[in-house]
């Protein structure tokens, strides 16, 4: 998919893996509209890439549909790719004997799986109205996670909803596929990102040191270069792809 003239829409474009991915797309010439909750962020680094922001939760539709709005006023949306999820620790029965907290597990679904489903059907409507440019209209990035195969202890709705967001990759480049659209995701290992920064730098290291090679945490660039690859290769569909230097998560 060429992107010089057309718009793109990143979500969780405001940190890590979304921004290195938003900075890339802006330099390869699409206009970039970064939706993410943390307008601070997201306002700063959009005016430093020469993009839009854009306030959106990914799970709420009107807001959705008011920063696609923005994205097509800057030229039709060739390109999605929505990073925004968060993690959080769900256990099937608490160390007090309770059940697991079903709220949480609803609530991560929600902006993991839900979100997901609610970003790429408004995407992909929008790019089914595009005038096909060598036969393709956009192209579309999901992020998963290696969770989605190796969910460690406590990670139950992060790994459920990861696993529904490439349970749904084929099936979303099929159902797009007269329309022109592709859709593949990116599962990645671990990624030197804010959502690490929880965690002292003794942990980080050693978490690097687990990957097989390179053994390190992965950098949010090494992700935005493999984004860009899948939005502009034309011949990949429906193709979930590990990014984790050869890493099996261990169960905890
Ligand atoms: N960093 C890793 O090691 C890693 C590994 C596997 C998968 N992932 C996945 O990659 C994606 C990006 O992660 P990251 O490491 O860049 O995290 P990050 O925390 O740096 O960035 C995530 C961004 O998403 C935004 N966001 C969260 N919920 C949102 C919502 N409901 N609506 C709109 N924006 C929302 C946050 O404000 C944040 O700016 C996530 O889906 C994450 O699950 C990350």
């Amino acid at each position: 998919m060429h992107l010089t003239g057309a718009s793109a829409l990143v979500t969780g474009g405001a940190s890590g893996l979304g921004a290195a991915t938003s900075r890339r797309l802006a330099a390869a010439g699409a206009h970039v509209v970064v939706l993410d909750l943390n307008e601070e962020l997201g306002t700063e680094f959009a005016a430093e890439i020469g993009g839009t922001f854009a306030h959106a939760d990914v799970t709420d539709p009107a807001a959705v549909d008011a920063a696609l709005d923005a994205a097509e006023r800057h030229g039709p949306l060739r390109a999605l790719v929505h990073c925004a999820g968060k993690g959080g620790t769900v256990r099937l029965v608490n160390r007090d004997g309770s059940p697991g907290d079903l709220d949480l597990y609803r609530q991560l679904i929600d902006i993991n799986l839900v979100g997901t489903f609610n970003v790429l059907r408004l995407a992909a409507t929008r790019m089914a109205g595009n005038e096909p440019v060598d036969g393709e209209r956009g192209a579309c990035v999901l992020t998963a996670s290696v969770a989605a195969w190796e969910g460690q202890i406590g990670q139950i709705p992060y790994a459920s909803a990861k696993a529904g967001v490439v349970g749904m990759t084929l099936v979303a480049a099929r159902d797009l596929a007269t329309k022109g659209i592709r859709v593949n995701t990116i599962a990645p290992g671990v990624f030197d990102t804010p959502i690490l920064a929880r965690f002292s730098q003794e942990i980080r290291d050693g978490l690097g040191a687990q990957v097989p090679n390179p053994a390190r945490l992965g950098q949010p660039d090494e992700f935005a270069m493999l984004a860009q690859q899948v939005v502009e290769n034309p011949y990949l569909n429906g193709e979930t792809i590990r990014l984790d230097g050869a890493i099996r998560m261990s169960p905890r």
